[in-house]
C-alpha cells in the first residue's frame, strides 16, 4: 500500500486531502508548522493519519518524514496575495525555498511523484480568457512570482534529476474549513462570516473583477488523480470549474442564500490584484481525466451549510 505525505495537511485544502485519503483506506501523514493549519480541521480523522509539526524551511527536520513515502502533496505554503505584498520575504522563504527543500526531500528519499499547488495568480494581467497552460506566466505579486517559481523548480527536478513532478494552478479554492478569521483569508470565507456576524462585506474596487471559483471537493478529486495519471508527469496543469463570477454576484448570491439584502462597503482596489480569472480545464480534462462535479452556487450553499453548523 502507497504511503502519502501531504505538506500543509492541517490547513484548509490539505485537510481535505487528507480527509478523503484516510476515507479511501490510504496511509496518509500530515505535516505542518500551523502557521496557518490547525489541528482541529483534522480532529475528525486525526486517528486514522500520522500527523508531525515541521516546517518546510527545515531540510534537516523534513528529511525523516519523507522516509518511505511514495506520493507528496505538496501545499504548504503562506497564501495570500496581500501578506505577500506585506512581507514578500517571509512569503519567499516559505513558498520558494520551502519548495526547494521539499523537492530536494523528495528527490533524495526516492518519492514516485510530487504533485504541487501552484497558483491561477501565474496568469496575472494576461488579457486573454479563459487561462491557458501556454500562456505566458505574467505574475503581478510576490506570491504569484513565488508560485511561478515552484512550477519551474518542479519542471527543473523533473528534467534534472528525474523526479517525477506535477504543478496544478488551483483557481480560488473555497469551501469548508477555510479559515475566516484572518484578512489575508479568501473572500467567500471573509463574506460569509461577515453575514454571519452581521457586518457588512468589504469589496476592494467595482466588484466587477471575477475569479473562478473552485469548490475543494473539485480540487482534492484533481490532485489525487494528479499522484498517479501517467501523462500528468512534469506539466502544469489548471484546476478550476471553468467559469467565472463576478463578486457582485457572490453577494447576489449570499443574499439569497441568506435571505437578506445586504448592499457591500466598496473600498479601494487591492495592489496586485488580478482583474479576471477563469480557467481553460481541457488539459485536466485530458491528463487527468478530471471533470468538476460541484458547481460555484452549490458549492457556494455547502460552504454556507457547514459554516452555520460549525457556529450553532
Ligand atoms: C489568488 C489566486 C488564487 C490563490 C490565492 C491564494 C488569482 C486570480 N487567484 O487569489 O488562485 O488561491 O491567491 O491567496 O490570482 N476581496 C474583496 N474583499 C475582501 C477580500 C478580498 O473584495 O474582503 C477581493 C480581492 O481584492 C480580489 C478577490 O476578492 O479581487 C479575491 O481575493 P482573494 O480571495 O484574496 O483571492 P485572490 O487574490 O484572487
Amino acid at each position: 500500500m502507497p504511503t502519502f505525505l501531504v505538506t500543509g495537511g492541517a490547513g484548509f485544502i490539505g485537510s481535505h486531502i487528507v480527509e478523503e485519503l484516510a476515507r479511501r483506506g490510504e496511509k496518509v501523514r500530515a505535516i505542518d508548522n500551523f502557521a496557518t493549519g490547525r489541528r482541529e480541521n483534522l480532529a475528525a480523522f486525526r486517528d486514522r493519519i500520522d500527523l508531525a509539526e515541521v516546517d518546510i524551511r527545515d531540510l534537516d527536520a523534513l528529511r525523516p518524514h519523507f522516509e518511505g513515502v511514495d506520493y507528496v502533496i505538496h501545499l504548504a505554503a503562506l497564501p495570500s496575495v496581500p501578506r505577500s505584498i506585506k512581507d514578500p520575504l517571509t512569503s519567499n522563504a516559505v513558498n520558494i525555498n520551502g519548495t526547494l527543500n521539499v523537492l530536494l526531500a523528495a528527490r533524495d528519499a526516492k518519492v514516485k511523484r510530487v504533485v504541487f499547488a501552484a497558483s491561477s495568480s501565474a496568469y496575472g494581467d494576461n488579457p486573454v480568457l479563459p487561462r491557458v497552460e501556454n500562456h505566458e506566466p505574467r505574475p503581478l505579486s510576490p506570491y504569484a512570482l513565488t508560485k511561478v517559481a515552484g512550477e519551474f523548480y518542479c519542471q527543473i527536478f523533473y528534467r534534472i534529476y528525474g523526479l517525477e513532478t506535477v504543478a496544478l494552478r488551483y483557481f480560488n479554492i473555497f469551501g469548508p474549513r477555510q479559515n475566516p478569521n484572518s484578512p489575508y483569508s479568501g473572500v467567500l470565507s471573509l463574506f460569509i462570516a461577515a453575514y454571519q456576524r452581521e457586518q457588512t462585506p468589504v469589496i476592494f474596487g467595482d466588484g466587477e473583477q471575477s475569479r473562478d471559483f473552485t469548490y475543494v471537493a473539485n480540487a482534492v478529486d484533481a490532485t489525487l488523480r494528479a499522484c498517479t495519471a501517467p501523462k500528468a508527469i512534469g506539466k502544469v496543469i489548471n484546476v478550476g470549474v471553468g467559469e467565472s463570477h463576478t463578486l457582485n454576484r457572490a453577494i447576489s448570491l449570499l443574499n439569497g442564500i441568506f435571505s437578506c439584502q445586504v448592499t457591500p462597503r466598496y473600498e479601494a482596489p487591492r495592489a496586485g490584484d488580478v482583474r479576471c480569472s477563469q480557467a481553460d480545464i481541457t488539459l485536466a480534462r485530458e491528463l487527468l481525466g478530471y471533470v468538476p462535479s460541484i458547481r460555484f452556487e452549490e458549492g457556494l450553499e455547502r460552504t454556507v451549510a457547514w459554516f452555520r453548523a460549525a457556529s450553532a
